[in-house]
């Protein structure tokens, strides 16, 4: 018998069944044991959305534990609480759920132990693995993880694939489950021929490779975590618990949006986030991306003293609190992506006061956002990270933009993926630092989402999918209208909207104005980059940029209205601070009409509109500037009917009045 067995006093069962039922009935969970395999299968209103589906780990020197098992105690329990996020697109969170765990062991002597704890929400369900210290050993090597979705591979998927050069930065395709010939990443959002709608994901992501998922010998989608360089998925230390594999499971694509389980996995901060902030920010930024300034020193160079100011006289006159500022320090010149091996986190660059720039920021009332570009040289930059944070912040600076472009990290000389285990831990570090000095960050090149932002609040957004660097042709339209079903269910995205110079020749955008100022509300991000020049605001569009000026960051409520996967996604919010309401709504390259059901607004009282929509005429390829901005009174039972023009959209502020 095993150690368990003899721990609980309890006779072991080498065959059993159960059922997790969710609260209100509709999702269950059904684990069973049998000849010694442990597994589950997932049903929603009688109706499969996963068959049974197998569950191990390999490790490295040691049988798989997987084969040969008993459950030598269950614990059963529900939880339902609430709870509110500082910075979020939902201010309460209802956490609701059933759950089961089963502790197992092997039936052989000395047989090693651990527990799959199972949790089934109305909309979903998680389950992860936790593995105590065993008689035999205190540390061990996951050499694979055994984890099976096993939905129907006729399904469709919308996928991005896994290790590629750019990391999650593809546009996604929708493909057949059995057409996956490689691994995706998560979230991984399928349709099934029953008509459910689910995305495969994981929580709480700490010490271990990040997931992603392969179709198996068996033609079954299994978990494949990104490994080491060694090939190795984790080393760790027990008691060890993986991160939480999930499964939304909603009734049709839109219902998705809201599912809150990936943040309900994590655990309440442990530390007071009082002081984190959103804010919304320009950047001296777009400028180098149409070139009209350089990141290196130089005649263009842009992050000079002199451009500093002007873009904090700038951002006050738009009301916007932050300026983020790249290419101050040295490391800019020549190939800048070959330079990570050096670049220095300490050292403005000679036409940069940054002592001088940062206190006329505060004079100012303007909070700066510093960069770090590490190029993914995790070697060179941990020997600098805390004093480089501390830099900051004894500047007043309180928020990072640290990024890790390149296609792999180097850490202890090693070339690892970034969402390997190393790559996690680095980011990890990253976020405990910036929270020792109170700082709030904005990742680029970053670890994937999977909720820690509820432990780590000042982890207040990232990049993570492609965004709006990657206009100028390789950003198709469809791809703002799949992000909200697929990327965003792992978290807010530093999307950089608001690029007003639309049609410029050296990066032209699939975009409307329109649909600009609709991301603000479509892409939720803790920190939002009105990421063009402020000249395009104050004297080319200043009508638009009100929009802008208005729209806050942080949200009481999302109301997802309309969405179709690839073809169009409408949304409203409640601001956190005010009962006013935004809509943010994207089309693909095809126009769209849309009837808006406003059922969401109060009882008896008349709103006033301000409509920012495509005009008549306008047109992503060819009329890209054509926007009508009107305002309409309305009320709860009125219907707001507008047309989004082929790669357009539309955003609706919504007052009381
Ligand atoms: C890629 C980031 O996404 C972008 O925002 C940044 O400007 C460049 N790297 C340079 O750091």
């Amino acid at each position: 018998m095993g150690f368990w067995s003899n721990l609980f006093g309890r006779k072991p069962k080498l065959d059993h069944e159960q059922q997790i039922i969710s609260p209100n009935g509709r999702i269950v969970v059904h684990v069973k044991l049998k000849l010694g395999q442990f597994t589950y299968s997932v049903k929603k209103d009688g109706k499969i959305v996963l068959r049974e589906s197998g569950l191990g780990l390999n490790l490295q020197g040691e049988q798989p534990l997987k084969q040969g098992l008993m459950i030598v105690r269950i614990q059963n329990k529900n939880v339902n609480e609430a709870w509110s996020t500082i910075v979020g697109e939902q201010r309460v969170i209802q956490n609701n759920y059933s759950e089961s765990a089963f502790y197992l062991s092997e039936t052989v002597e000395n047989g090693r132990m651990f527990t799959v704890r199972f949790r089934v929400f109305d909309d979903g369900i998680a389950f992860r693995y936790e593995i105590p210290p065993q008689p035999r050993f205190q540390r061990l090597i996951i050499s694979d993880e055994l984890t099976e979705f096993n939905v129907d591979a006729n399904s469709n998927a919308w996928r991005i694939p896994a290790y590629q050069p750019d990391r999650y930065e593809y546009n996604y395709e929708r493909l057949p489950v059995y057409a996956l010939a490689s691994s995706v990443h998560t979230p991984l959002t399928i349709e099934t021929p029953l008509g459910h709608t689910i995305s495969i994901h994981e929580a709480a992501l700490y010490n271990y490779g990040s997931m992603t998922i392969k179709l198996n010998m068996n033609n079954r989608l299994q978990s494949d975590i990104t490994p080491l360089s060694d090939g190795m998925r984790a080393y760790v230390d027990l008691p060890f618990n993986t991160p939480w594999r999930v499964v939304m499971i909603a009734d049709s694509p839109i219902e998705l949006v809201t599912n809150r389980i990936v943040l309900n996995l994590n655990d309440p901060p442990k530390q007071d986030f009082s002081w984190v902030h959103p804010l919304k920010f320009i950047g001296i930024w777009w400028a180098m991306f149409v070139g009209e300034w350089t990141w290196a020193p130089g005649e263009r160079h842009g992050a000079t003293t002199e451009h500093a100011k002007e873009y904090i006289d700038a951002a006050k006159r738009l009301g916007i609190e932050g300026l983020l500022m790249e290419g101050w320090n040295n490391g800019w010149e020549g190939d800048w992506l070959q330079n990570g091996a050096s670049t220095d986190f300490l050292s403005p660059v000679s036409d940069l006061n940054l002592d001088e720039v940062a206190n006329y920021a505060r004079e100012n009332g303007i909070k700066l956002i510093g960069h770090h570009e590490t190029v993914g040289f995790i070697d060179n930059y941990e020997r600098q990270m805390e004093e480089a944070y501390k830099f900051y912040a004894d500047r007043g600076i309180f928020y990072i933009k640290p990024g890790y472009a390149g296609s792999m990290m180097t850490i202890q000389g090693r070339k690892e993926f970034h969402h390997s285990q190393a790559g996690v831990r680095h980011y990890q570090k990253a976020i405990e630092l910036a929270a020792k000095y109170h700082i709030c960050l904005d990742v680029h090149e970053p670890i994937k989402g999977t909720g820690i932002e509820r432990t780590w609040p000042n982890f207040l957004t990232r990049e993570g999918a492609r965004g709006q660097e990657y206009e100028g042709g390789a950003l198709l339209p469809s791809h703002a209208t799949i992000i909200p079903f697929t990327r965003l269910l792992a978290g807010g995205m530093d999307y950089t909207s608001g690029i007003f110079d639309v049609s410029n020749v050296a990066k032209r955008l699939a975009s409307t104005l329109a649909r600009q100022l609709a991301y603000y509300v479509t892409i939720y991000s803790g920190m939002q980059m009105a990421a063009d020049r402020p000249r395009f605001y104050e004297e080319v569009q200043p009508a638009a940029y009100e929009f802008i000026r208005k729209v806050p960051v942080n949200w009481e409520r999302t109301v997802p209205l309309l969405g179709k996967i690839g073809e169009y996604y409408v949304v409203a919010r409640q601001d956190r601070n005010t009962p006013d309401w935004y809509i943010g709504g994207v089309t693909n390259e095809e126009a769209h009409r849309v009837r808006l059901n406003l059922d969401f607004l109060d009882d008896d009282i008349t709103y006033t509109a301000e409509i920012y929509r495509d005009s008549d005429t306008a047109h992503y390829r060819d009329n890209q500037l054509g926007i009508t901005i009107e305002t309409r009174k309305i009320t709860k039972a009125d219907n707001l009917d507008i047309w989004m023009a082929p790669g357009g959209g539309f955003a609706v502020r919504i007052t009381k009045s």
